[in-house]
This record gives structure tokens, C-alpha cells and sequence, in this order.
């Protein structure tokens, strides 16, 4: 395994949970102390203690440079970062240069070796761009010395460990055939549908996968924004036309829109890839358009409630881009925080898991080490996770608020309106009609 972020780290230990002996490789020498003592640098349900398991097992490793990773094995997955460019394209430089080392080793080895591509890159990258700087530093054809095929991940944050020992789907992309049987032996034992296809296609699946997951929250989103100035509750709504069998209820959650190290980067990527083939991707910056404009609903119904921001104290309620993770990329925390601090609010954040990061992008507002400390002496809160602490609160803790108002930016609190209502509490979300 080459690269051990998210993805890396959560496919050798799914792969070593399953039997293989897998040997882990990361150019950060820290992280790879932090791994060998058996602790996760990333904060995922359930991945620390059977990292521990794993390492205690024998069945992972941890090596000190890349020949060692590969020469120790018969395919070797690269899952190195593919960040997005201003123009929202992805920066492929970490990949390209794992690749020309990793090239640089199968020249001197006279065993065949499969190389999967496991990091998110744009259709025909692996073809075009991954495959030529490996037959050039190996000195070798691909297809004839070394394999390489796409194999990418579908792991959500927080559940990464689950998603990955038991899939949906497992999609391979080939070039030959040899490759396919490797693949299907090294995955026989998950047990769902195995989807093989060409590389650009698997490529394709996996942009196209988070493209419409993100399309059906923007879409959500919107008939939530139009729910709104019509006095309609959207998740009636939603709730309704998911039970058609032809959709389904998943991820048509309207609330602040999305965030996340992959949606945002993922369709801005593949509207460039759409742009740079000389398609114009309106659907695509529709989505991402709306996206970042539903942070704004919020600051709009706090101006509603509460009038100027100037001065005014505001919780914020989750800081990261969901629940279970201390991961602040893309969270829409961050729009919202921004806004307030022009406005001239004061903001007072909480998250059980991701105030340390969020301190390092709002080293000056304030953080609070409970719910009820962030409540007291503020104004007005806004939810912005669905995190379960959140939903099981005692609603009593909301009337320290000055001008009682909770905006619930991912209806977690919907069961308890008429409770918190009944104490004098202001109860708005987004599509959440307002009370007479
Ligand atoms: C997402 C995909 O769900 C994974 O399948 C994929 O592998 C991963 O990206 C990736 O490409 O690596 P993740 O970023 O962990 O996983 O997050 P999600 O659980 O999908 O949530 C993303 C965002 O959408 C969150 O901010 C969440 O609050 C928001 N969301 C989700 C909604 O606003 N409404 C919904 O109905 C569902």
C-alpha cells in the first residue's frame, strides 16, 4: 500500500482483516511511526483497534521505502492524494511521482507485479498519463513485465471501515485480462458484484458515483429553498417521492449542502474533465453552484430572526463536514463562520471530534468544550451536523439562547419542535415552514 491516508490506511487493514499480508509505505516518516505503534492517524470508527489486531496478527507492516513495499509483494495499490487546482482539475503530481519510483523498482525486479490504481483520477489518466511514466522509469510495457489496472474506493468518512469489508460493488478496470484475475482472486472473498470494465470506464464510475449523490442534495436542497417561500415541509416532501421505486430516500437530506474531501473536488473534476473535452457541464455547476450558496440560507433566517449580526454572539453546532470525524475539509461550517465574522458576529464553535482542526482555520473565535458552554451567553445557535448528540439533547439546555432562535441546518432537533416551542424556543431549518 502506497500512501497511507484515508483510503490507503482503511484498504490495508480491510485487506489484512481479510487474510493478506499487506505492507504499508508513506513518504511522511511520522505517520508511518504512528502506524507501526498502532495508532490511526485518522480519527474512523473501529479502524485504531483493528489496526492494532492486524499488526499484532502479523498480517500488515510497516516498511521505509517504496522498493521495500514493493518488492515485498504481487500488487501494489497507490492511494496517494489527487488535490484539486484552482480550475478544479486534479494536481496529479503525488501520483506521477509515486509512479516513476515505483517504475524505477520493477526495472530491476524480475517478478510481474500488478500496480492498481486506487486515488480518484479523471477518466484516461491511468492510460495516458500514469501508464507511460511507469514503462518509462521501468523500462518495461505495460501489460508485459507489470500489470495495472483502476480500482476505486467508495468509503464514506465514519463508516470507512464497514464500507470497505462489505462493499456495494467492487469495480475493476483492465487492461488485460491477467490483471482480472488477480483482482478477482485478491477480492473473492467480499461478497457483493464485481463490475469489471475497461480503465477510463472504472474511472468514470467512481466521479460519476459522488457526482449524483451530490446532485440529489443540491437537487433536495433547491425544492427545499422553493418548499420555504411556499410554507411546505420538504422532508414530507422527499420522504414522499423516495418511496418511488425508481429512486430511492438516500441521500435527499436537504440542509446546508455538502462538504467533504470528495463531492466538492470530485464534481468540480469531472466538469473540467467535461470543459477540457469542449462540453459545458451545466448540470454539474448547477450543483456545485447551489452548494455553495445554501450556507447563505442560514445567515439569511438568523438576519430574519435576530436582525443586525453586528455584536451578536452565535453557536455553532458541529464544526466538521459531518458527524463522526474531526475532518473540516469542505465543511460548511466554514462559509458560515466566515459570513458571521463579516458581519461582525462573535462565534462560538463545538465539535466532539474536530474543534482542533477548526482552531487551525479560526485560530480567534471561540471553542467550547460542551454543548451547554457553547449555548451560554450566545444569541442564537445553528446546527450544522446531524450528529446524534445533537438530536438527544435535553431541548432545556436551548433556553440560555437571548433571542431563542435554533436554526437546525440538518433537522436533527424536527422531532422536538413542538417541545422546544412550547418553551419559547424559535424553531427554524431549511424547509421548514415558518410558524404563522
Ligand atoms: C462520499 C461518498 O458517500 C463515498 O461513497 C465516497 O467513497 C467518498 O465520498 C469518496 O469519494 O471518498 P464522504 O465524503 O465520507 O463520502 O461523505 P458522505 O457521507 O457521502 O457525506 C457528504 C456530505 O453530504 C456531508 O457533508 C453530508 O452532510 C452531506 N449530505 C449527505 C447531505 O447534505 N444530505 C444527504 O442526504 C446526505
Amino acid at each position: 500500500m502506497v500512501g497511507l491516508g484515508y483510503v490507503g490506511l482503511v484498504t490495508a487493514v480491510t485487506l489484512a482483516k481479510k487474510g493478506n499480508e499487506v505492507t504499508c509505505y508513506d513518504i511522511d516518516a511520522a505517520k508511518l511511526d504512528m502506524v507501526a505503534r498502532g495508532d490511526s492517524p485518522i480519527s474512523e470508527k473501529g479502524l485504531e483497534e483493528e489496526l492494532k489486531a492486524v499488526l499484532a496478527a502479523g498480517k500488515l507492516s510497516i516498511v521505509r521505502s517504496l522498493a521495500d513495499a514493493v518488492n515485498d509483494s504481487e500488487v501494489v495499490f497507490i492511494c496517494v492524494g489527487t488535490p484539486s487546482k484552482p480550475d478544479g482539475s486534479i494536481d496529479l503530481s503525488g501520483i506521477i511521482s509515486v509512479a516513476q519510483e515505483l517504475g524505477e523498482t520493477l526495472r530491476v525486479s524480475d517478478e510481474h507485479r500488478t500496480v492498481v490504481v486506487k486515488s480518484s483520477v479523471v477518466p484516461g489518466t491511468t492510460d495516458k498519463r500514469i501508464c507511460p511514466v511507469l514503462e518509462e522509469s521501468s523500462g518495461k510495457k505495460c501489460g508485459d513485465g507489470f500489470g495495472v489496472c483502476v480500482n476505486p474506493e467508495f468509503l464514506r468518512e465514519g463508516s470507512a471501515l464497514e464500507d470497505g469489508l462489505h462493499p456495494d460493488r467492487i469495480v475493476i478496470g483492465l487492461m488485460n485480462s491477467e490483471e482480472g484475475v488477480v483482482m478477482q482472486g485478491l477480492y473473492d472473498s467480499f461478497d457483493c458484484p464485481k463490475v469489471v470494465v475497461d480503465t477510463k470506464t472504472a474511472e468514470m464510475i467512481k466521479y460519476v458515483s459522488n457526482a449524483l449523490l451530490a446532485t440529489k442534495i443540491s437537487f433536495a436542497n433547491e425544492i427545499a429553498n422553493i418548499c420555504d417561500k411556499l410554507g411546505i415541509d420538504v422532508d414530507n416532501v422527499m420522504g414522499a417521492v423516495g418511496l418511488d421505486s425508481r429512486l430511492n430516500p438516500k441521500f435527499l437530506r436537504a440542509g446546508l449542502g455538502f462538504g467533504g474531501s470528495c463531492f466538492p473536488k470530485d464534481v468540480s473534476a469531472l466538469a473540467a474533465v467535461g470543459r477540457e473535452v469542449g462540453y459545458e457541464p451545466k448540470l454539474l455547476d448547477a450543483v456545485l453552484k447551489l452548494n455553495d450558496w445554501q450556507p447563505t440560507r442560514a445567515i439569511q433566517i438568523l438576519k430574519e430572526e435576530v436582525g443586525t449580526l453586528s455584536g451578536k454572539r452565535i453557536t455553532i453546532l458541529g464544526l466538521a463536514f459531518k458527524p463522526g470525524t474531526d475532518d473540516m475539509r469542505g465543511s460548511r461550517a466554514i462559509p458560515i463562520i466566515a459570513s458571521l465574522l463579516d458581519e461582525g458576529a462573535k462565534v462560538i464553535g463545538f465539535d466532539p471530534l474536530a474543534s482542533d482542526n477548526a482552531r487551525k482555520l479560526f485560530p480567534d473565535i471561540d471553542y467550547a468544550a460542551s454543548v451547554s458552554e457553547a449555548l451560554e451567553g450566545s444569541d442564537a445557535c445553528i446546527i450544522q451536523t446531524d450528529d446524534v448528540i445533537f438530536a438527544e439533547l435535553d431541548i432545556k439546555e436551548f433556553k440560555v439562547l437571548g433571542s431563542g432562535l435554533v436554526i437546525d441546518g440538518r433537522r436533527v432537533l424536527a422531532h422536538k419542535r413542538g417541545e422546544l416551542e412550547s418553551l419559547g424556543i424559535i424553531y427554524r431549518g431549511i424547509g421548514v415552514p415558518k410558524r404563522a
